[in-house]
């Protein structure tokens, strides 16, 4: 029952963030994710193309345009209204809905992507549960997660210049960071999240090279995250400035080349 409670307040403050974030993804993270993506999308242990594949927590559409680009027809499901309008793939449909209660039928779709929107749930199983339920038999799923080891400093170089310019992490941030993206931040983890589904398919930890990024580009990514974009959004151009410049400043001059280490799930049903 507590479970439940939490997972309802979650649901709601996460869908209000990523409301309010909306194109200010693909100003910052999309930078990063579109390429996570990339390779989750390379995982499928069966060809896309020619499948109707769901995308779910499609954001801006990272997934939606790495399975777009592997040949399948898309649809995209999210949470949050905002996100799905600035998803920029070529989509077959788009709609509303969460990840543990999909707005689908059974067997209804021929393959299944999910990018780093399982995390956001307090039970990640139901979400498991339910991509096995919208699946063909034999349809391919794939799905990432950040590992425990994901970080990176301009993580908290970010964080610290938006503390210095008033910004708090809001609640639901924090409680996702300790309770719910835990669950799936191992291979273990991730197996038993997918254990009861019926889903069949390995779990791998995997790291993601993304030394290319500039110092600009990372400190964009951050900015452009849900936890912090709406207060950005709020404060005048000054403040924003300040928050970049400072951060740049506590980056250093020659910041760690980026790499995300991510678990995977891939599998079919
Ligand atoms: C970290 S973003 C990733 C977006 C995209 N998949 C990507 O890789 O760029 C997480 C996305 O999952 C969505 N999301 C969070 N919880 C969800 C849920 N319970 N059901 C459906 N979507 C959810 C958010 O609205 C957001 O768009």
């Amino acid at each position: 029952m507590a479970v439940r409670k939490r997972g309802r307040q979650l649901h709601t403050a996460v869908r209000e963030a990523y409301d309010r974030t909306g194109e200010a993804w693909n100003e910052g993270p999309a930078a990063v994710y579109d390429r996570l993506a990339d390779v989750l999308v390379a995982r499928s242990p069966v060809p896309l193309g020619g499948r109707l594949v769901l995308d779910v927590g499609s954001g801006t559409g990272a997934a939606s345009l790495a399975a777009a680009e592997a040949g399948a027809r898309v649809v995209a499901v999210d949470l949050s209204p905002a996100m799905l309008r600035a998803n920029r793939a070529p989509l077959v449909g788009r709609m509303v809905g969460d990840a543990a209660a999909l707005p689908l039928a059974d067997r209804s779709v021929d393959g299944l992507v999910a990018a780093f929107s399982f995390t956001h749930l307090a039970d990640p199983a139901e979400a498991f549960a339910e991509a096995a339920r919208v699946c063909r038999p034999g349809a391919p799923v794939l799905v990432a997660a950040y590992a425990a080891d994901d970080d990176h400093p301009v993580k908290h170089a970010v964080d610290r210049a938006a503390a210095e310019a008033g910004w708090t992490p809001p609640a639901w941030y924090v409680d996702l960071r300790e309770q719910a993206v835990p669950q799936l931040a191992s291979e273990d983890g991730m197996a038993a999240a997918v254990a009861g589904s019926g889903l069949r398919g390995d779990v791998a930890q995997v790291t993601v090279d993304l030394h290319d990024l500039t110092a600009k580009e990372m400190i964009a990514w951050r900015m452009g995250m849900p936890q912090l974009a709406p207060y950005l959004a709020a404060s005048d151009h000054r403040t924003h400035e300040r928050v970049r410049l400072r951060a740049i400043d506590l980056l250093g001059p020659s910041p760690p080349p980026l790499r995300r280490s991510i678990v995977v799930f891939a599998g079919t049903a």
